[in-house]
């Protein structure tokens, strides 16, 4: 029994549906089912378009027959290859043995590769903008490489201006009795399942879709006949439009998809939170869990959105499988134009996060924030002020027509996330003061961080002139204080005070990457509060300079009491080795290096701690 749908006058639906059919390419799930479409034009000659696949060969031939009736087929236009349209080829050969297969060299090249029977008597190559006059009609054929594969091309009737598009402008699902878009809620029901079957198929070959849609903009169209899904002839408009963004690579919407890969849920929880922020914030979200959907629902969510989030647990010393296969089917689906934060967990070695960056830097014009949220084994309550800054940070990478309105939350955030009880960490201690300049983190120990007034937040700072992390901070005026607490190993101070950030990372083996809201690392373990400062004024004070410093953010870490001076002295500092026999010099009372000879200048500065002369006694 047939099932013809017609299209015009002359012009018969001859395709077919399959709703049996799982997995798309052996990839792609269908749970609609997908339709087949081939077209019978019946003009003073006749002319079939394309053929369809194996599942739907019997109800197919007989939709030909029966629309054929008596006459004979005189053409077949074979537009792409793929053996979903082809596969029948020998079929309708053999039922019409006088039919001309229309096709150009490539084409045959294949249809030579796949199937085994004789072509060559058949065949009459058609070539760029040649055009078939089959009576009334005029079939203009323009080729169109890699959309999806290197034969396709497309069809122009100039009569009807009707554009057969190949697999261009298809979709997912099978048909369910309409045939033209205007029949159903396209938008509702369809728009998703055409952009995963846009993305998937042919979301890699962008730059071929433009050269497509440049060609076709040359002519007027007033119907599009694509090889699956529906037939259009209203709004064509607003569907190509959907086209040139995908094929720039440019998002339909404005918004974040957040992806995450989660063991124990505690990945999954700082995504939830994040999300949730950047609701409580005005941007619209959109969540997957990589390990339970379909990497091609998530490839089609990413040609929508302009944000990504990746958060993913470190699996195996890398990223977790799925969220690498994710990312993987991105960089080949040519994903660019993005901007994109990251997350990564990891109890003892997170890696996850920098190998999601290098993977990215693949991609053209992906923006990947700087900040890596790190979390070690789950997230930390003073970590919430990291997700609070991730989502600041990506709200601010939306552009102004976005509509996203940034810093609405601004100043308040800005005082909600100063903690007054951080204050209560400082004494005459000692703490990581950390900068940032450009890309190059840095960071030194000082002793002398004080509040001076509460309303605004103020604070003070004095750091030796030779150290690096002073010339950053002069530069840049914004800085971060860790206050270490009793637990700080003296490995701490010799990390941070006993080299130069100029020919070192003093981070390099940290295995953390917390950052304040200002970008600005601070250290996480072994600390009791951390305070970010922002120069308002700085004045030198010969070996030093005094930075005055409104406080952006402050916030506690943990309940451990703060390192003073003397419990530095009295529990930290390695004891100084007894002087060996004969040994002359002196040691520094700070961090014990010990300089040999029998004097030492009255400008002597410890290469290790910066201190001076002062704080040498002799051995
Ligand atoms: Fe349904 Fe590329 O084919």
């Amino acid at each position: 029994m047939h099932n013809t749908k017609r299209i015009s006058d002359d012009l018969v639906w001859v395709g077919a549906n399959d709703r049996r059919l799982a997995m798309f390419e052996g990839v792609y799930s269908v749970p609609n089912g997908v339709s087949y479409n081939s077209y019978l034009l019946l003009d003073e000659k006749t002319v079939l378009l394309d053929t369809v696949d194996k599942a739907v060969q019997q109800r197919f031939l007989e939709n030909i027959s029966e629309t054929l009736g008596t006459r004979k087929l005189d053409y077949l236009i074979v537009q792409h290859m793929e053996p979903d349209h082809s596969i029948v080829i020998h079929d309708v050969i053999n039922l019409y043995p006088d039919v001309k297969v229309v096709c150009n060299a490539k084409t045959l090249a294949l249809i030579k590769q796949f199937y085994d029977f004789e072509i060559d008597p058949y065949v009459y190559i058609v070539k760029e903008n040649e055009i078939l006059d089959t009576g009334r009609h005029k079939l203009n054929f323009i080729m169109a490489p890699m959309v999806h594969w290197p034969e396709v091309m497309v069809t122009y009737d100039s009569t009807d201006k009707i554009l057969f598009s190949a697999d261009a402008f298809g979709c997912f699902g099978a048909l369910n009795g309409a045939i033209f878009a205007d029949e159903v809620d396209f938008d509702k029901d369809y728009m998703d399942e055409a952009r995963r079957y846009y993305t998937n198929i042919v979301g890699k070959y962008g730059s071929q879709v433009k050269a497509l849609l440049a060609k076709a903009s040359a002519v007027p169209v007033e119907m599009i006949c694509p090889l699956h899904g529906f037939v259009w002839r209203q709004n064509i408009g607003d569907f190509v439009s959907k086209y040139v963004l995908w094929g720039a690579y440019e998002p339909e919407e404005y918004g974040v998809m957040i992806a995450y890969a989660s063991v124990y849920g505690n990945t999954e929880i700082a995504a939830e939170i994040l999300s949730s922020t950047l609701r409580d914030k005005g941007v619209r979200t959109q969540m997957f869990d990589v390990s339970v959907t379909p990497a091609s629902e998530i490839i089609s969510a990413a040609f929508r959105w302009s944000h990504f989030v990746f958060a993913s647990t470190t699996y195996n010393a890398g990223i977790f499988v799925t969220m690498e296969a994710l990312i993987s089917d991105l960089i080949a689906h040519n994903i660019q134009n993005r901007t994109v934060a990251i997350i990564e967990n990891g109890s003892w070695a997170a890696t996850s996060g920098n190998l999601i960056r290098e993977k990215l830097a693949k991609c053209k014009n992906i923006n990947v924030l700087d900040n890596i949220i790190s979390l070690k084994s789950g997230l930390k309550p003073s970590q919430l002020v990291e997700i609070e800054a991730m989502a600041d940070a990506l709200i601010a990478a939306f552009p102004d027509k976005a509509g996203i309105k940034k810093g609405s939350s601004g100043d308040s955030l800005t005082q909600s996330m100063v903690d007054a009880n951080a204050m209560f960490k400082l004494s005459y201690g000692l703490f990581v003061l950390t900068a940032r300049d450009g890309a190059k983190d840095n960071g030194c120990i000082i002793n002398t961080v004080t509040q001076i007034t509460q309303d605004p937040m103020r604070i003070s700072i004095a750091v030796n002139k030779a150290n690096y992390t002073h010339d950053m901070i002069l530069k840049t005026k914004e800085f971060n204080v860790s206050v270490l607490s009793e637990s700080a190993a003296f490995r701490i101070f010799q990390q941070f005070g006993f080299h130069s950030g100029k020919d070192t990372d003093k981070f390099a083996d940290c295995g953390y990457d917390a950052r304040g809201a200002n970008g600005i690392r601070y250290v996480p373990e072994h600390t009791n509060g951390m305070i970010a400062g922002k120069v308002s004024e700085s004045f030198d004070y010969g070996s030093h300079t005094l930075f005055i410093a409104d406080v952006t953010q402050a916030f506690i870490i943990s309940n451990e009491p703060s390192v003073t001076y003397q419990y530095y002295f009295d529990h930290i500092k390695p004891k100084p080795q007894p002087p060996k026999e004969d040994q002359k010099g002196f040691v520094c009372k700070i961090c014990g290096y010990v300089h040999e000879g029998d004097e030492l200048p009255d400008d002597f500065i410890c290469p290790l701690c910066k201190h001076g002369a002062k704080d040498f006694e002799p051995l």
